[in-house]
């Protein structure tokens, strides 16, 4: 049933202390409970008291000692309800819950041969009944008693204040976590686990005691997690005084977990995928990765552990600060341009589409069947886009005085996105009135841009507008901060760069002085979530591609060039007439690019990278997957063979020349290498493939690897087969590392990949219960391989449906992950369009969970 962010009611009961005690056994795990409880003065009926229970055996309840009759309380599938509760009262409750057969992976579950938990946001009520909901905090004391052969490891949050051994070779710890925390951040973990050591000194000298526990033998790949960390504790302090607040900073990485990691107080949980990285087995990518979430979580111990959310309606209260000060640490960290693109590129391919979808939501949910359902890229991502809109305002000193006046006010609440708002006016003094609907609407606002030229003058126009989205049709004013600056007709700046608001529905802004047409560099470093519409000529694009100072700018100068000659073409196919050729003037500008290029050379290479086609996508109304894979291969061909020589050298410049090392000079230094190895491969450039045999020969690590089986996944030599079935032995033990084995296949072209996929599905080296491997197959597949999914005789479809409709008993949240690549069906020309819908369609007829239900749902309300 459909939960409303407006029916929010304060708990009914408050709970101070919350005392475990978990015998682990062979077949089932005892829970006893014990909470010292009080009527909440601030309730409005305290007849009842609801404690939430799912998929697990009751055995008892009592209060102040006394055992409950049967006619004190109501027991239900979800939930226990006590009736007529006493003021002040000790609870206790007796359960069992079954972690071995716990496949959902949420709640108290089996990793491995680990047994670990996942709370967030409603796992809580897998273990014990509690109510389950963020603002019910408490002081929690753990007990935890298993084998002391099978699982050696006992961790739960906090410190440890006892331990010891058993009779019958069992053992025990006890756990204290001194800091109130709602039930989402409770965790524990018992297992046989190696672990790495290290520790930090805080600036006010606190000894932090690192640990990073991991399966035996994984142990010299977390070193790069490590560091992370110690790099994300100190910028935290460097940055914004914030120092860790515990003797112990835990964290384990287990095999199988739904998302990428878990801030858990003192106890992150994390997917190995996000901290597994050794130069051999992981990417570049994968190296900044693993440092950003590692960082991410970290970040959560203030905003999220020490000042959370009162109900999940506020998830972008805590998800949406900590991805900007994620964004923010990466920025720092890495290539400051580069990794803006990055996230602006995330934005503008996976959240803008979310938001033009049927599934569509604002910053802050009005109502949700399934929580799991709104950790989105909208909550997140546009979340911290919102964040990093206040900051420009403020300032960034400014901001970061009002997050620590934030952080003071409500230290140890829970609390909304109004009251983070609220505490953002009271300490900066800006006037947030009209931005807060950045929170309660969805919708990318689009915003145009008209320029006019006279007598020396220039007159800029911005104007706003924003489609309706489900449940929302008339859309207000926005706030929007945008960020211009202007260059001559030789490229030098002739206006300092300046922050335009644009809060009406249409305003102008004159600027003087001019002897030519300046030209205009518009929402520099994307200082607001929209859709920019502005014409402007291949001569001003090429202008800004070869000189503009705003790396953002730079790269979208170039995004834009290459975009206007794919959508003619995409558009020409699609009316069934001549392709249309790429301008002079393009290739002009490539050459400037390659003889001048910019100093950072992963800008260089993501400047060579041809718009994608989820972006090329979303510049239609209606998508079609063929007309746009042709134009996109015919403009990457057509540059490759004016270039081919220039990527001859620049791949000869650029390949490895010394041991691997993780930075921005190597890092980029790889990329370009990556793209011209691409180029050359699109063109099965003479020797290419007997080249990138030798590179993945001689590689030390896995990012010139990668590269070289990327330039080699689509060619029919002989190396392409040789060099695979070298990876898939070398790396067979290294399940990670056979993801990028299983992603590889699922995104090579060839006409029979829907079936490939079907028999890696069918192969030992695929485990269906994994999520990683799960996204790794049938993710790479639909979002890496678009012709296949989409193929004409809708066979692609089907695979998803049949995968989906097995999943969703054993794992309904990854279940409606995969259903939501469905819904996007209405952006689709009509022959793709049918065909997602009526999978979408059959996938409603079954039984689902909750979760898939309603993503399928959502995608079948629309019409087209
Ligand atoms: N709080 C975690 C993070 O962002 C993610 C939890 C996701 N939970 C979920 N049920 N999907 O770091
Ligand atoms: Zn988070």
């Amino acid at each position: 049933q459909r939960k409303y962010r407006a029916d929010y009611q304060p708990p009914a009961y408050l709970i101070d202390t919350v005392d475990l005690d978990f015998e682990i056994r062979s077949d089932r795990t005892q829970v006893r409970a014990t909470y010292a409880v009080r009527r909440n003065p601030d309730a409005n009926d305290t007849s009842q008291w609801r404690l939430d229970g799912r998929d697990m055996q009751f055995l008892s309840a009592a209060i102040d000692g006394r055992a409950l009759d049967t006619h004190e309380y109501a027991l239900s599938d979800n939930a226990l309800v006590i009736h007529n509760p006493p003021e002040i009262f000790t609870f206790v409750v007796e359960n069992t819950i079954g972690p071995e057969q716990n496949l959902s992976l949420e709640g108290f579950y089996r990793s491995g041969d680990i047994l670990c938990s996942q709370c967030e946001s409603n796992g809580f009520s897998r273990i014990t009944y509690f109510p389950d909901r963020p603002d019910v905090m408490a002081r929690y004391t753990t007990r935890i008693s298993a084998d002391a052969h099978k699982f050696p490891v006992l961790l739960a949050n906090g410190n440890c204040v006892d331990s010891g051994t058993l009779d019958n070779g069992r053992h025990y710890a006890v756990f204290e976590d001194p800091f109130a925390k709602p039930c989402y951040l409770f965790a524990m973990v018992v297992g046989d686990l190696g672990m790495i050591r290290d520790s930090y000194t805080t600036a006010s000298g606190r000894k932090v005691d690192l640990r990073l526990y991991t399966e035996h033998g994984n142990e010299d790949q977390c070193h790069h997690a490590m560091a992370s960390l110690k790099q994300a504790m100190a910028w935290d302090e460097d940055t914004y005084g914030l120092e860790y607040d515990l003797d112990s900073y835990v964290t384990v990485a287990v095999g199988s977990f739904n998302m990428g990691a878990m801030e858990n107080k003192g106890l992150n949980v994390f997917n190995t995928a996000c901290i597994f990285a050794r130069a051999d087995t992981a990417t570049d990518s994968d190296f900044a990765l693993v440092r950003d979430v590692v960082a991410h979580e970290y970040f959560h111990n203030y905003t999220g552990n020490r000042v959370t959310c009162r109900d999940w309606f506020q998830l972008s209260l805590k998800e949406g600060l900590t991805v900007y000060r994620e964004h923010q640490f990466a920025i720092d960290q890495g290539s400051p341009g580069v990794t803006r693109i990055r996230q602006v590129r995330t934005m503008r391919e996976i959240q803008f589409p979310e938001d033009g979808g049927p599934r569509a939501h604002p910053v802050r949910p009005e109502s949700y069947v399934e929580m799991n359902n709104f950790y989105t890229i909208t909550v997140y991502e546009k979340g911290g886009e919102v964040i990093r809109m206040i900051a420009q305002m403020a300032g960034r000193d400014a901001f970061i005085i009002a997050v620590r006046h934030y952080l003071d006010k409500h230290d140890g609440q829970a609390v909304t996105i109004e009251d983070f708002v609220v505490a953002m006016e009271e300490s900066t003094g800006l006037d947030l009135a009209q931005f807060r609907h950045w929170y309660a609407q969805a919708g990318t606002p689009r915003v145009r841009v008209a320029t006019d030229f006279e007598d020396g003058r220039l007159q800029l126009t911005l104007s706003q507008h924003t489609p309706a989205t489900p449940d929302q049709n008339d859309k207000p004013l926005f706030d929007i901060p945008v960020e211009i600056a202007l260059f001559d007709a030789e490229g030098a700046p002739v206006r300092e760069a300046e922050v335009l608001r644009l809060n009406s529905a249409e305003q102008s802004w004159t600027f003087d002085g001019f002897d030519a047409e300046p030209t205009v560099s518009a929402l520099r470093g994307f200082t607001a979530p929209v859709r920019l519409e502005y014409e402007q000529s291949d001569e001003a694009l090429a202008r800004l591609m070869a000189h503009d100072s705003d790396p953002v700018c730079r790269w979208d100068a170039a995004q834009a060039l290459y975009l206007k000659t794919l959508v003619a073409d995409v558009s020409a196919r699609r009316e069934g007439n001549a392709p249309v050729a790429a301008p002079e003037l393009l290739f002009e500008a490539i050459e400037t690019l390659l003889d001048n290029p910019p100093a950072d050379r992963e800008l260089l290479a993501e400047m060579l990278t041809l718009p994608s086609e989820a972006m090329l996508g979303e510049q239609f109304d209606a998508v079609d997957i063929f007309a746009i894979d042709a134009a996109r291969r015919e403009l990457k061909e057509a540059i490759a063979t004016r270039f081919a020589k220039r990527f001859q050298a620049l791949a000869d410049t650029h390949a490895a020349s010394s041991a691997y090392i993780f930075d921005v000079a190597e890092a980029g230094r790889r990329r370009v290498f990556a793209v011209a190895l691409d180029y050359l491969a699109t063109i099965e450039a003479p020797g290419l493939a007997a080249r990138a045999a030798a590179v993945y020969d001689g590689a030390d690590n896995m990012t010139d690897r990668m590269a070289a089986l990327d330039a080699l996944r689509d060619l029919n030599a002989p190396e392409r087969q040789r060099v695979l079935d070298d990876f898939a032995q070398t790396w067979a033990d290294y399940p990670l590392v056979m993801d990028k084995w299983l992603r590889l296949q699922a995104t090579t072209r060839r006409d029979d990949s829907v079936e490939r996929v079907r028999e890696l599905l069918a192969d030992a080296r695929f485990d269906f219960t994994n999520p990683n491997r799960i996204r790794a197959l049938l993710g790479g597949f639909v979002r890496g391989n678009r012709v296949g999914f989409h193929r004409a005789d809708g066979a692609g479809y089907a695979l998803i449906a049949d995968e989906i409709l097995r999943l969703d008993s054993l794992n309904p949240q990854l279940a409606a992950a995969l259903a939501g690549m469905l819904t996007n069906w209405a952006r689709h020309v009509p022959a793709q369009a049918d065909g997602m819908r009526a999978a979408l369609a059959r996938i409603a007829e079954a039984e689902l969970s909750d979760n898939t239900r309603e993503i399928v749902a959502a995608g079948l309300e629309q019409s087209n």
